[in-house]
């Protein structure tokens, strides 16, 4: 065994991710709250990680923690709570985020939309509605002229494909919905809503004398390889890996996307995305069932795979490093920056997220030699958190919390973590 060293760019982004809903705690005007107020969860948010009044704490130890970036996401609802009415006491929270950030070292990436609609829009029909992508945009503008100063790097929307397939294909985030119909007009209206996010933004960060603005998307990536060897599976494969992985960011790029018989969406115009964020957490495996719609598109059956697939965090997701590799090389076709923007495990067991990180760092060091333009790394989650309909039982965070007293408590993986973001090296044993 030889000890190999992994060197990353000067200047390259390290630090963690979290989300609005999932870390601030009482967020009782969106969508999610009324879904989990309805009983549709065994858990409700509540006061999750009670980080709207944490904030400072949570950076302070981002901070010792050797972090040089933080990427959060504006809770909409909190901001426009009525439509068209803008809420100058959340603004200004966020304001203080952004500075406190600063304050820090830690470099603020903003997203927009991570999964929570303010009830007003949700009641209207949420992304499912035509005028959404407009009512988007004109609240990225305000986010941008009130934080654009400070802020140089946004994220539209997060994980597109997969609030799609939650929230309207298999019913199981809000609204419910079961509806190819409205899937289709969701993506639709996903695309719309970043271009035109992009342009209000850019031509509000234009009369400022704020950065350059950087914007892109967080695409949900995952390896899909085929349950059996044959020409079937491997058909459902490719066809998977360019709906889910590569659809958006292409149309985004072409300003069109045109799969004959699938689908046919033509945008204003091309090349809105400055960086693709990419998540990435597992592999499916991928049985084909047909030549139908879905059928064709296959079933992912991590099930029947126990042998092959490695090893499982808690939710059973494989854990499968070497896919971050193949997925960055990957996208570099697009000869866009890559950022890593949620890369992440939750386990019982603390030794196996430290392993995780490394694994994963070491196969994106890889990746970057082969010459990816990767320009940083984001653990999901800085801090345990309310996983949507899993609840708070999966223990993603760098830093435990205790629901009962909001007791934060750093694990041995973060101070791991640490040396790599301080020294900018890994170092692994290697055969
Ligand atoms: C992503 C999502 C995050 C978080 C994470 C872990 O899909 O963006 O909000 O839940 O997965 O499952």
């Amino acid at each position: 065994m030889a000890v190999k060293r992994y060197t990353f760019p000067n200047h390259f982004l390290w630090g963690a991710a979290t989300s609005s809903h999932q870390v601030e705690g009482n967020n009782t005007g969106n969508d999610w709250w009324e879904w989990e107020q309805a009983g549709k969860l065994e858990e409700v948010s509540g006061l999750a990680c009670d980080h709207w009044n944490r904030f400072r704490e949570d950076f302070k130890m981002a901070k010792s923690l050797h972090h040089n970036a933080h990427r959060f996401s504006i809770e909409w609802s909190r901001v426009e709570p009525e439509e068209g009415e803008f809420n100058q006491e959340a603004i200004s929270h966020y304001q203080e985020v952004v500075q406190e950030l600063k304050k820090n070292g830690l470099e603020p990436i903003v997203t927009l939309f991570h999964f929570t609609l303010p009830l007003w829009l949700a009641h209207e029909g949420g992304w499912a509605s035509h005028r959404t992508p407009e009512l988007f945009a004109r609240f990225a503008r305000k986010m941008v002229e009130s934080l654009g100063a400070d802020v140089c790097y946004w994220m539209t929307i997060n994980e597109p494909l997969v609030y799609i397939l939650k929230s309207y294909l298999m019913g199981e985030w809000p609204p419910g919905e079961r509806s190819y119909e409205k899937s289709y007009r969701v993506i639709t209206h996903f695309l719309k809503g970043h271009v035109a996010a992009y342009d209000a933004m850019k031509e509000a960060a234009g009369s400022s004398n704020g950065p350059e603005l950087q914007i892109g998307v967080a695409q949900h990536v995952a390896m899909f390889s085929p349950c059996e060897n044959s020409w079937r599976d491997r058909i459902s494969v490719w066809l998977r890996n360019l709906i889910f992985n590569h659809l958006f960011v292409k149309a985004l790029i072409q300003g069109r996307i045109f799969y004959p018989g699938i689908f046919k969406i033509k945008l204003t115009r091309q090349k809105t995305i400055d960086f693709i964020g990419l998540n990435y957490y597992t592999r499916d495996f991928v049985q084909n069932k047909g030549f139908g719609i879905p059928g064709v598109y296959g079933d992912a059956c991590t099930s029947k795979h126990h042998k092959e697939a490695g090893r499982k965090n808690f939710l059973s997701w494989e854990i499968y490093p070497e896919g971050l590799f193949q997925l960055v090389k990957d996208f570099s076709r697009y000869k866009l920056p890559i950022l890593i923007s949620e890369n992440g495990i939750c386990t019982e067991h603390d030794e196996e997220r430290a392993r995780f990180i490394k694994d994963h760092l070491r196969e994106l060091a890889k990746a970057i030699e082969w010459g990816a333009p990767v320009f940083g790394y984001l653990y999901w989650s800085l801090l345990d958190n309310f996983e949507w309909a899993e609840g708070f039982d999966p223990r993603f965070g760098l830093v435990e919390v205790n629901y009962a007293t909001q007791e934060r408590k750093v694990r041995m993986s973060a101070f791991e973590y640490a040396e790599i973001c301080r020294a900018g090296v890994l170092e692994v044993e290697e055969s």
